[in-house]
C-alpha cells in the first residue's frame, strides 16, 4: 500500500514511462496528470461505453490495449477502470468469456498491476475481483482469481476533489455495506472485524458531518473516506460480500442502477429479515454498534441510519427503477441459482421465498 500527497510524488516514486499504459476516465487523468509530459500510453474507458462495465465494453477495451505491447496496467479511476484493469492484468491474448472459463486458478499474471482509486466505494484496489455485467446473462457476475491483486495499490486523496457529490455518495454507502457485510459474514475474523467496524466508524462520523454543515464538508474529510473505504476493502477481501450486493445485481444489471445505489435500495431491507430469522450473536453486536454511533437505541437502529444515509441519497422503492412485479421472481430466482458466491456469506441463510420476500417489501 502507498499513500502520496500529489500526483507528480507517485509518478517520480513510480517512475512511469514508455511502457506504461494508463487506463482512466480524461476529466479525472486531463487536470491532474495532463500537464507533465508523460510518453505512457492513454486509453479512455469512457470511449468504449458509459457507465460500469460490460463484457461487450472490457471486450472492446482489450482489443484497444493489445494492439501494442505493454509491461505494466496502471488504473487511474472509479471500480469501473479499476476492475478493468484487473482484466487486462490477467488477459494475454483471452477476452472477458474466456477469461470466466479459466478463472479462478488458471488465470494467470501477464502484466503488473498498479491501481489508483478515485472513488471511495469499491476497494477494488486491495481485492481480487472484477465486476461487470454479462449482457448475455442479463446479470452482474464478478470475475474472480488471484492474479488479479494488484502489485501495488495506490491512494492520492487529491484525485478526489473532483468527485461529484452523487459520486461520493453512492460509492461511500458502497463502501459501508462492504463493511457491514463483511463483520456479519462467517467469514469474519478478529482482523477484518478490525477493518470493517473502523469504516462504519469513519463513513457514519463523516455523513453525520456532512448532513450538519453541508456538502462542502465532505472536502476536508476525502482522505478519511478513501482511507475508510480501503479498510472495507481489505475486510470484505477476506470475509466477503453476501445478500445486500447479491440482491443487488439484477436490479443494477437489468436497469443500469449505479452500483452503490442499488446495494442502498437493497440494505436495511436484508438487515430486517436477518433480524426477524436470528436476532443475537454479531447481528446484535453491529446494531449495538450502530446505534451507539447514531446515539439512538437499537430498536430503531435502522431507520435512524436511513435518516441519515436519506440526507446522501435518497432511498428510492424498486418500482421507481422501473422494476415491475414480474420482475421479482425472475430476480429472486436468479440470486439463488446465480451469486452462490455471495449468498454463502450471509448472516444466515436466505431461500428463495425470502428473497421473494424482501424485493415485495421493497417494491
Ligand atoms: N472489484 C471490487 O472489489 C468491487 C467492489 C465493489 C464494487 N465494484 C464495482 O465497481 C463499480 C462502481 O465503481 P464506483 O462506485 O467507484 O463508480 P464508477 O467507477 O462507476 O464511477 C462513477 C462515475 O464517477 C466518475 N468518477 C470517478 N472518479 C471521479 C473523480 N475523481 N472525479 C470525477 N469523476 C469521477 C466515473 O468516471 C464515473 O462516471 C461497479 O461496477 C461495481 O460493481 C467492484
Ligand atoms: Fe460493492
Amino acid at each position: 500500500m502507498h499513500h502520496f500527497d500529489t500526483s507528480r510524488e507517485f509518478v517520480e516514486g513510480f517512475s512511469l514511462g514508455g511502457e506504461d499504459l494508463i487506463l482512466t476516465n480524461e476529466y479525472i487523468y486531463k487536470p491532474h496528470f495532463g500537464g507533465m509530459g508523460l510518453k505512457c500510453r492513454t486509453i479512455y474507458q469512457e470511449k468504449y461505453g458509459l457507465g460500469e462495465p460490460t463484457d461487450v465494453m472490457v471486450d472492446a477495451i482489450l482489443e484497444e490495449a493489445h494492439k501494442a505491447d505493454y509491461r505494466r496496467v496502471i488504473a487511474i479511476g472509479g471500480g469501473t477502470v479499476l476492475d478493468i484493469a484487473k482484466v487486462l492484468a490477467v488477459s494475454g491474448t483471452e477476452r472477458v468469456d474466456e477469461l470466466y472459463e479459466q478463472a479462478p486458478d488458471r488465470l494467470g499474471k501477464k502484466h503488473e498491476l498498479i491501481l489508483i482509486p478515485t472513488t471511495c466505494g469499491t476497494g477494488s484496489e486491495v481485492t481480487n475481483i472484477a465486476i461487470m455485467a454479462r449482457t448475455r446473462l442479463g446479470t452482474k457476475l464478478g470475475l474472480v482469481g488471484p492474479a488479479m491483486y494488484a502489485d501495488h495499490a495506490v491512494l492520492i486523496p487529491e484525485l478526489l476533489e473532483g468527485l461529484p457529490f452523487g459520486v461520493f455518495a453512492t460509492s461511500s454507502i458502497d463502501a459501508l455495506v462492504h463493511a457491514v457485510e463483511s463483520s456479519l459474514s462467517p467469514k469474519a475474523t478478529p482482523y477484518t472485524k478490525l477493518f470493517g467496524y473502523k469504516a462504519i466508524e469513519m463513513i457514519i462520523r463523516g455523513y453525520q458531518k456532512i448532513a450538519a454543515e453541508g456538502r462542502e464538508a465532505r472536502i476536508p474529510l476525502l482522505g478519511d473516506f478513501l482511507l475508510a473505504s480501503n479498510y472495507a476493502g481489505l475486510a470484505f477481501g477476506t470475509a466477503g460480500c453476501a445478500a445486500v450486493h447479491a440482491l443487488s445485481y439484477p436490479l443494477s444489471g437489468k436497469y443500469h442502477v449505479a452500483h452503490g445505489e442499488s446495494n442502498y435500495a437493497m440494505f436495511t431491507g436484508v438487515l430486517k429479515n436477518y433480524m426477524e430469522i436470528k436476532c443475537d450473536g454479531e447481528i446484535a453486536a453491529m446494531n449495538g454498534y450502530l446505534a451507539g454511533l447514531l446515539g439512538c437505541d437499537t430498536a430503531v437502529v435502522y431507520d435512524k441510519l436511513e435518516e441519515l444515509l436519506n440526507q446522501m441519497l435518497p432511498k428510492k422503492p424498486l418500482h421507481e427503477y422501473g422494476v415491475t412485479q414480474e420482475d421479482l421472481p425472475e430476480f429472486a430466482h436468479s440470486v439463488v441459482t446465480g451469486q452462490g458466491r455471495l449468498m454463502a456469506n450471509n448472516f444466515v441463510p436466505l431461500d428463495e421465498a425470502r428473497v421473494l420476500k424482501i424485493y415485495k417489501e421493497l417494491f
